[in-house]
Formats: structure tokens, sequence, C-alpha cells
């Protein structure tokens, strides 16, 4: 027996996979030494214009630039525009940012692009009419990317990149472009400096993916398709703010301050001694108008202070749900990310849901519902006092 995934399509899965996850943005790692055949350019362009354009309309064009005299005059666009990067690793060196790597390696580009073998620019006939019909960013991004996966499957390698969008005029000036054209990627080409390129952290598609309704998850896969208990149906809101992590954090790690937005939450008080973390507990009343009322022990199972608070009510093994705060930087401010799983058991919906198996579904989106309108009011409430609203 061979380990080999074939699909039901007949690609050999692993190779398929590896490609997808393993194309990264290359910027240190272009090998500005080697030079990229026109053939392999060729080969890539081809497969990039398998990708679909609105209206099927083959409009696209591909600009090769190997000229070192042009690339220099690109290569200087590039760096004003991307002073900022120069300015942002000054403050990030060493400090460990999340965001130290990525302004490293793009800084690196804004001070070497001409030094790439050759630069790509895909373009598209036609220029921006605000109309909503198909746009010209959306027939050349699909190819641009598929260009990108040609590459890595070549030993290539590349970054997408648009900030020379800012210079359109220059642009067209450098490469003799007409005004009715409109370009939209810069890449970057050369061989890669190894190949072993691999996945990146990115959010597993059960806490970014929504089911019928926006904010609606599923933690595992349903079977049949439809909500069901066992799948962990869960509700996220997500709201922006103009404060920092350090300013919000204060505000979500109150457990008191949901009782102030929410319908549902009375008010909670702290039943372990010592400093809130991991294993502390709280009890939190509940109630819902005219139909229950109800006390509840929340046992702290994440506290990492300007990142996350996350406690499972009732039984920490088999928790009635799973609720969570997740802070992170967003541009200046923040993004706050408040979710919770509803278990499936010790708590209300799951064995009124289980009840009756044709109604199952109902039954959780209608609670989903009620508490997704309750978190929506808790972040509003949380943004209009740190940013003062
Ligand atoms: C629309 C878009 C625009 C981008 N513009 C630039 C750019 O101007 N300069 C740059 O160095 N990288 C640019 N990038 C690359 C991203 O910064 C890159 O995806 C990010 O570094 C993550 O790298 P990874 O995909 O290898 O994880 C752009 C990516 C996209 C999708």
């Amino acid at each position: 027996m061979s380990d080999v995934r074939i699909s039901e399509s007949g690609f050999d899965l692993d190779q398929i996979d590896r490609l997808l996850t393993t194309t990264r943005a290359v910027r240190k790692r272009l090998d500005f030494t080697r030079d990229v055949p026109d053939e392999l350019l060729f080969e890539c362009i081809d497969l990039a214009e398998q990708a679909p354009t609105g209206g099927n309309d083959a409009s696209r064009r591909w600009m090769v630039v190997r000229d070192q005299e042009i690339k220099n005059e690109l290569g200087e666009l590039y760096r004003e525009s991307g002073e900022f990067f120069l300015k942002a690793r000054g403050r990030l060196d060493g400090t460990g940012h999340d965001k130290e790597k990525v302004v490293s390696s793009s800084s690196y580009l804004v001070e070497n692009l001409a030094q790439a073998p050759v630069l790509v620019i895909v373009a598209i006939w036609g220029i921006h009419d605000n109309s909503g019909r198909p746009g010209l960013f959306d027939s050349v991004v699909p190819s641009a990317w598929s260009f990108n996966l040609a590459l890595r499957s070549r030993g290539l390698g590349s970054a997408y990149t648009t900030m020379l969008n800012g210079r359109v005029a220059e642009l067209a000036e450098v490469l003799g472009i007409p005004d009715s054209v409109t370009t939209i990627v810069t890449f970057p080409v050369a061989f890669t400096k190894g190949t072993d390129f691999k996945p990146a952290p990115r959010r597993p598609a059960p806490e970014i993916t929504y089911f019928d309704q926006w904010g609606f998850t599923r933690a595992r896969p349903s079977a049949e398709g439809t909500a069901r208990v066992a799948d962990g149906q869960g509700v996220v809101v997500e709201i922006d703010t103009d404060a920092r992590p350090d300013a919000v954090w204060p505000i979500i790690s109150d457990i008191e301050m949901p009782a102030r937005f929410s319908s549902e939450f009375l008010g909670a008080e702290w039943t372990s001694e010592g400093e809130p973390g991991v294993g502390s507990t709280f009890v939190g009343r509940n109630e819902i108008p005219d139909v229950a009322a109800w006390e509840v022990t929340c046992h702290v199972s994440a506290w990492e202070p300007e990142r996350c608070f996350e406690w499972r009510i009732t039984d920490p093994d088999k928790p009635g749900a799973i609720w969570r705060f997740d802070l992170a930087e967003q541009g200046r401010g923040s993004r706050l990310r408040f979710s919770m799983i509803i278990g499936e058991e010790n708590n209300g919906t799951a064995p009124q849901a289980l009840k009756n198996p044709d109604r199952e579904e109902q039954v959780l989106n209608g609670r989903r519902q009620t508490l997704k309108a309750n978190m929506q009011a808790t972040v509003e409430g949380v943004k209009a006092l740190v940013d003062g609203d």
C-alpha cells in the first residue's frame, strides 16, 4: 500500500498541498546572482493566464523588465514609496514584535528591488471607473497568484508587491505604458536560495469560517452539513478600536464588564484567591428575563494579559460553554474578538436542541442570534469605553 494521497480528481495531494502552503513572500532568499531564463517566465505566464478574467476578456498584459537602468529607476521609485518600512525597521529591530520579521524582510526588498534579475509587472487594459462591475484588480489578482505558484513549483520565488501602485504615472512613464492600461502588481523574480519554505501560521478555518449567518462558527466539520450540538456551534463578534491592547485589556479582563452591556449577564465575582490566572474561578450570574435565572462557576482556561482571556463554564473538562476574548494589534489600534462555543452538556441549549433532531439546528441558531446580539452590544460597549465615543 502506498502512502500517496491521490484525490478523486487524480492529484497527488501532498505535492499540491505543499505548493499551496509553502509559497511564501520571498525577499531575503531571492538569489540575485542567478539569471532567470525567459523560457521559464513564458511557462509561468502561460500557466497564470489559465486564471479567470471578468467577462472572459483577454486583457492582461505582462511586462518583464531586465534592463538594469530601468530596474534602477523602478528600484528608486519603490525605495521612495517604502521609506516607512525602513523607519519601522529602525523601531522594531530586536524588539521581538510580531511584525519585526516581515518589516525587516520588506525593508530588504525596499533597498534591493533593482537587484532582482527580473521584475515582472502585471497590467490590464482599462482604468478604474468605480462602476462596481468586475474590477481590474479582480481580473489580475487570481492570475498573479497562479504566477507566484508556478514560480515556486520551478524553484523560483517572488513577493507580491503593490507599493508601486502609488506611483502609476511614473511607472507608466518609465515603461512606456499607455494611459488606458492599469498596472496592478510588481514581482521581483529570482531563483530562491534553498527551496525549504514552510507553511505560515494562519488562523485555522473553524475560527474564520461562518455558516449561514455572519459570526456563526463550527468547531468541527459536520457530517450532515447542518448545525449539530456535537460539532461545537459557536458565535464570534469582532470590533476594531482606536485604543491599543494595553488600554483595552483592563476592560475585557474585568469580569463584571459584560453585565454593563449584555441583557443576560447580571454580574460576576472572583471565587478564587490571589491574582487571576489559568485555574482561577469566578461565579457569574445570568438571566433570560421572564424565562430563567442561573449562576455558573467559570474556570479560567487562558489568561495572557493584552492577548486573551478564556473561561469554561461549569465543568472545565466538559464545559457548558467556552467563552473567550482575543486582542491583537490592528493598524494603530486593536481588534477585539469575543467568541463562544456551545458545549455538548452542562448548559440549557444542548438538551433543548437534542430533544428533537429535526429542530436541532433551529434551536442552536435561535440561541446564537440572542448570544450574538448580547456579544455585539458588549464589544460595542468596550469600544465606546476605550475610544471615548
Ligand atoms: C495585496 C498585497 C499587497 C502586498 N504588497 C506588498 C508590498 O508592496 N511589498 C512587500 O514587500 N510585500 C507585499 N505583500 C506581501 C505581504 O507582505 C506578504 O504576504 C506577507 O509578508 C506575508 O508573507 P507570507 O505570505 O510569506 O506569509 C503584499 C501582499 C498582498 C496580498
